[in-house]
């Protein structure tokens, strides 16, 4: 193991789906992982748990539950850990939450993202990389969406203040040579996912003979890209991305995937058929994501290996191993 690999890097987020996968890919690897997240219960806490629990067989791995939206609590990691680089993962996710209670997507991710990047500067870390979005793109029709595109559209809460962090990055970098690389994930899906999105609503439902229902009537499309080929584009960002410069990057994954096939794929792991209410497109939403990721795959390396078939059979089997108590966690907020 090169001492390189040795280095600390403090995960924000680790308890989330993301953050979890990306700790314990770092652990791995021979990173020391300062796992840092408040635990929200935007949705049910067990799965977080759960998650923490998995991460905490490492020995090098260390949590502190503690929110970004507090300076000083930042502050007192650092002093006490000494991180060679922040993974800034954690947020207030969710589209349609950000129309019901925007406070706390102000508070986590504008003042908790202008804490990491003040933090970053404070203790002279050379970068930070952190979590963007596809929702960026908001009302931009053209795709693929290129990372050069329109993104001063949005069509929801989540996505402005995403793009508001990209616009920070931007002035921190400016102001203070700090490397700032965001990454626009797009849809990610995967084992220990979110409660909260498509994929794992659907299988519940399925699995409990409830209906799902598909907004747009169906008609979405989106680059639903498998967690562990977020996971291999956030470490060769870590370990590849140029030096010294702000950047921004798509990570989505290879095909544009319609709903409806989607949905096709989940009825043909779980052996059923979903009983389907066509909806329209709800606020915030947009019908298409397409990714254009030809920049993360020149300057990372990026090339999204798992197709949507491998991906959802994957969560499948995950899900079924785990069918108890996915059945009762609680209904996400939304
Ligand atoms: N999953 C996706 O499809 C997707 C797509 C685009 C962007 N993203 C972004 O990727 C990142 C990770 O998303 P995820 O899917 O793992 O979501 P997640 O909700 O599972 O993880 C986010 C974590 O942040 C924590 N958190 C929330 N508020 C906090 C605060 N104030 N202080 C500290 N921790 C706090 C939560 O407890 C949670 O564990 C987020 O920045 C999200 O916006 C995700």
């Amino acid at each position: 193991m090169s001492a390189k690999k040795k280095r600390t890097v403090l995960v924000t987020g680790a308890a989330g789906f993301i953050g979890f996968h990306v700790a314990k890919e770092l652990l791995n690897r021979g990173y020391r992982v300062v796992g840092y997240d408040a635990v929200t219960s935007y949705y049910d806490v067990r799965l977080k748990k759960r998650r923490l629990a998995m991460l905490g067989k490492f020995s090098a791995f260390h949590f502190v539950k503690a929110s970004v939206a507090s300076y000083p609590a930042l502050k007192r990691v650092m002093k006490a850990e000494h991180p060679d680089e922040i993974v800034h993962l954690a947020a207030q996710a969710g589209v349609r939450y950000s129309l019901v209670n925007p406070w706390i997507y102000a508070d986590t991710n504008y003042l908790g993202t202008l804490n990491i990047f003040e933090i970053a500067r404070q203790f002279r870390l050379p970068r930070v990389v952190y979590a963007s979005s596809s929702s960026v793109y908001g009302a931009n029709s053209k795709q693929p969406f290129q990372e050069s595109d329109r993104t001063d559209l949005p069509v929801s809460i989540y996505g402005a203040t995403k793009r508001g962090n990209e616009i920070l990055a931007r002035a921190y970098h400016h102001l203070f040579k700090t490397e700032m690389i965001g990454l626009r994930f797009f849809t990610v899906y995967g084992p220990w996912g979110r409660p909260d999105m498509a994929l794992f609503k659907f299988a519940r439902r399925i699995l409990q003979d409830r209906p799902i229902e598909l907004y747009n009537r169906g008609n979405m499309k989106r680059s639903f890209t498998y967690i562990d080929d977020i996971v291999r584009g956030v470490v060769s960002t870590i370990e590849r991305a140029p030096k010294g410069r702000c950047e921004i990057y798509n990570l989505g994954g290879s095909e544009t995937v319609p709903l409806k096939h989607f949905v096709g794929l989940i009825e043909k792991q779980f052996g059923k058929r979903a009983k389907k209410i066509l909806k329209a497109l709800q606020a915030g939403d947009v019908p298409e994501t397409v990714a254009d990721c030809s920049k993360a795959r020149r300057e990372l390396g990026f090339r999204p290996q798992v197709s949507i078939e491998e991906g959802i059979a994957r969560f499948a089997k995950w899900f079924l191993e785990h069918r108890d108590f996915l059945a009762d966690l609680k209904e996400p907020k939304q």
